[in-house]
């Protein structure tokens, strides 16, 4: 703490020119409260420390003007005019009669990111209470000296957490491991987007390695495995072999039961979309009637019961039968649910729900639904510890059209607009940003965004979230397999980071084509 107190110290005492890397310039309309060049002192430097990413900052005001190196302009005056220049003949080699290289100099050009202020109180910083950052409302003056940002301030000025925060990759200029506060992640609910095969499910498996990591204790899991990927990565790995605290369970889509007791208003309206307002009201009377007997029942015994019962008119009969019988059809409507939902969401569990094997969308949308609902109200009810919900595809579960067969839709929303309040928290990932609701996406505070370049995901995203720059957009679409940028509540400011490899998970189902053909000729 004190140590940390010092660095700032440092920063801001040290005497002019000593460890600068520039000074700052009057350029264009520059300094302004967003932008600030400055010439590098040393043209050295520029393969070293002077680089496109590098954060820096510059004393003003008792504390840190920070910002980053958007880019590097190479100007020398003497190539300025082009008149001299159209006058000399060709094969003059200046550089061998004028000293030209001499008059090359290099101009940063920053983005002013943050304000860190000064600490009144050193004592004060501990325990992970840094000073917020502020917005910048002054520019940095002309002449003062750009340096490079200490790391440790620089970890403080982003909002990681050095030592528990969960690790999941590193700043490429920097190299600072990007480590961030689990709370922070999810609590606010997180989405990761990104094209297919830019590396979403790599960096899900990585924040799994890190949560698993968590030991006092972690949170339960559950994570919707629409293709399988996570059943391999974690059979392969044998979690609970080096971490013997941890439980994981992977389900697979036909053991999945509903439990029809369990069941609500709500969700026979959502599984029977065609019932009348009026025919939900008999259904519910004749389920209420059979819940309160207190005998385990199953879907047959709601249509039995139905059969039996002497208010009902035919009609109605018979068209709610057909639609019971339907989702009689899927073998999963039961006495009892399985998995059960209050036994997995204890600390130190993971579940997947392996989805991949299923072939009827409206099934798997119901098994979310239910799974979802059924946590958040065991969660709203204190039964069950703050949890996480990863959601694999989430555009089909939440989509942004109105789609008929979005059964889980309304669930996911409300958790998303009411899940933080319980520490309900939300992980949704997609390869189309563009078909995942703006309602949701917004509600997700953090967004982890690796490439995407399909222009209407981009605008999407960049309508999702006021944090992204035009100039972070343009990154985003020119992103390395890896590469990610992380903003919005978790970072104090977007950054770009490289996510980190895999410790113990391996990779999932997928593949190659070569592969899967010499698979086939054994
Ligand atoms: N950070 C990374 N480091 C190394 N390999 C990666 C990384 N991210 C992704 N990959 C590789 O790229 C491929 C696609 O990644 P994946 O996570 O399945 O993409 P997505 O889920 O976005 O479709 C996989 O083979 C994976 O191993
Ligand atoms: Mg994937």
């Amino acid at each position: 703490m004190i140590e940390e107190a010092n660095r700032l110290d440092q920063s801001l005492a040290s005497p002019k020119g000593a460890r600068g890397i520039g000074t700052v310039i009057s350029y264009g309309n520059t300094p302004d409260i967003y932008k600030f060049h400055f010439v590098v002192s040393n043209v050295y430097d520029v393969v070293k420390q002077v680089k496109v990413g590098k954060y820096i900052c510059v004393k003003e005001n008792g504390g840190l003007v920070v910002g980053q190196i958007v880019n590097l302009i190479k100007i020398n005056e003497y190539f300025l005019n082009a008149n001299t220049l159209k006058e000399s003949k060709p094969q003059i080699n200046f550089t061998s009669i004028f000293p030209v290289d001499q008059w090359e100099y290099v101009l940063g050009e920053v983005n002013v990111m943050g304000f860190y202020p000064v600490i009144e109180d050193p004592g004060n910083i501990g325990g992970g209470h840094a000073p917020p950052v502020e917005k910048s409302i002054t520019p940095v003056s002309p002449g003062s000296i750009v340096q490079a940002m200490d790391l440790v301030l620089l970890d403080r000025f982003l909002g990681f957490n050095n030592i528990s925060g969960l690790n999941l990759g590193s700043m490429e200029i920097d190299e600072i491991p990007v480590k961030i506060d689990l709370p922070k992640l999810v609590q606010k609910h997180l989405a990761i987007l990104a094209m297919s095969g830019a590396g979403k499910s790599y960096l899900v498996s990585v924040f799994l390695e890190e949560i698993i990591k968590v030991k006092s204790p972690m949170p339960p899991v559950i994570i919707v495995d629409t293709h399988g990927e996570y059943t391999a990565m974690f059979n392969a790995s044998r979690v609970t072999e080096r971490y013997p605290h941890v439980h994981v369970e992977i389900v697979g889509g036909s053991f999945i039961q509903i439990g029809t007791p369990f069941l609500t208003a709500g969700s026979f309206f959502n599984y029977m979309p065609n019932m009348s307002p009026v025919q939900g009201r008999d259904l519910m009377r004749v389920f209420n009637g059979l819940r309160d007997g207190k005998k385990k029942f199953d879907i047959r015994d709601l249509v039995a019961a139905l059969q039996a019962d002497e208010k009902l008119g035919k009609k109605t009969k018979e068209a709610l039968e057909g639609w019971l019988y339907q989702l009689e059809q899927y073998g999963m409507f039961s006495t009892s649910e399985f998995p059960r939902v209050n036994e997995i969401l204890k600390p130190n569990h993971i579940v997947v729900l392996d989805l991949s094997g299923l072939t009827s969308n409206k099934q798997k949308q119901i098994i979310v639904d239910y799974i979802a609902s059924r946590a958040f109200y065991l969660r709203k009810n204190r039964s069950v510890p703050p949890f996480l919900l990863i959601i694999e595809e989430a555009h089909q579960f939440v989509p942004q059209a109105a789609a008929e067969n979005a059964i889980a839709r309304h669930t996911l929303e409300t958790i998303a607009r009411e899940g933080r309040k319980f520490f309900a928290s939300l992980c949704l990932i997609s390869q189309r940003p563009v078909n995942l609701n703006t309602t949701v996406l917004s509600q997700c505070n953090t967004q982890i965004i690796l490439r995407v370049s399909n222009p209407n995901d981009l605008d999407h995203i960049r309508a999702s979230s006021e944090k992204i720059t035009i100039e972070a957009l343009k990154m985003i679409s020119s992103l390395p397999v890896g590469s990610a940028i992380i903003v919005g509540s978790a970072v104090n400011v977007p950054v770009f980071f490289k996510v980190r490899a895999r410790e113990f998970m391996v990779d999932g189902k997928e593949c190659g084509f070569m592969e899967e053909l010499a698979s086939f000729s054994r």
